[in-house]
C-alpha cells in the first residue's frame, strides 16, 4: 500500500530518470554521426610585416575566410564557436598557436558565413623570427550542445610562407 508521499516521490524519480535518458538520447546522434563542415581560408593580403620597437615581428593578414555548418547543427546545437590560428614550429617550441579570428554562430542564425576581414588578434612572435615562415592556417571549431558533450574538431587549411622581408 503506498501513502500519498511514497506516490509523489516515485513519480519524481520516474520523471528524473525519463529527463535523464532523454538527455542521453539527445547527445546520442551527435556522437554517432561527425559530419564536417565545409571550410575555406586564404590569406588574401600582407597588410604589412615589421619589427616592432620591443623586437617582436608582427604581421598583418587579409584573410578570406568561408564556411558552412549547416550539416553540423542538429536540433540539439546551441551555438558553434570557431577560431582561426596560424601553427607553426620554431626551435623553442614544436607547436605555436596564434589565434587570428574567432567568432560564436548561435544555430539560430544561419551558419553559413563569409567574411573577408584582417586579422583580429595580433599575429606576433616574440622569440623567433617569423621573416619567411611557414605557417599552417588551422580551423578549429567547438559545437556547444543544449544537452550532452561539447564536441571539437579541427581542419588544416592551406600552408602559408610569410614574406622574407619586412613589407
Ligand atoms: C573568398 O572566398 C569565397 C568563398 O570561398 C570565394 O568564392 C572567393 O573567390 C574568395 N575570394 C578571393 C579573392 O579569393
Ligand atoms: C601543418 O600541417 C601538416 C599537415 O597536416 C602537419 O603535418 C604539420 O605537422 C603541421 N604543422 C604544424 C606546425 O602544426
Amino acid at each position: 500500500m503506498y501513502t500519498v508521499g511514497y506516490r509523489v516521490h516515485g513519480v519524481l524519480t520516474l520523471g528524473v530518470t525519463l529527463l535523464a535518458l532523454i538527455c542521453a538520447m539527445a547527445s546520442l546522434p551527435d556522437n554517432l554521426n561527425v559530419p564536417s563542415p565545409s571550410v575555406s581560408v586564404q590569406v588574401l593580403n600582407v597588410n604589412w610585416f615589421r619589427k616592432q620597437p620591443t623586437g617582436n615581428d608582427e604581421v598583418s593578414l587579409l584573410l578570406n575566410i568561408s564556411a558552412d555548418f549547416q550539416s553540423m547543427l542538429t536540433w540539439n546545437t546551441k551555438a558553434v564557436f570557431v577560431f582561426l590560428a596560424a601553427e607553426y614550429e620554431t626551435p623553442q617550441n614544436a607547436l605555436n598557436q596564434v589565434s587570428l579570428w574567432d567568432d560564436i554562430l548561435p544555430s539560430k542564425k544561419n551558419p553559413k558565413f563569409w567574411i573577408q576581414t584582417i586579422n583580429k588578434y595580433r599575429f606576433t612572435d616574440e622569440v623567433s623570427n617569423l621573416l619567411g615562415k611557414e605557417f599552417n592556417l588551422t580551423f578549429h571549431w567547438y559545437v556547444i550542445p543544449k544537452t550532452g558533450k561539447m564536441f571539437a574538431d579541427k581542419m588544416v587549411m592551406t600552408a602559408y610562407r610569410l614574406p622574407v622581408e619586412y613589407i
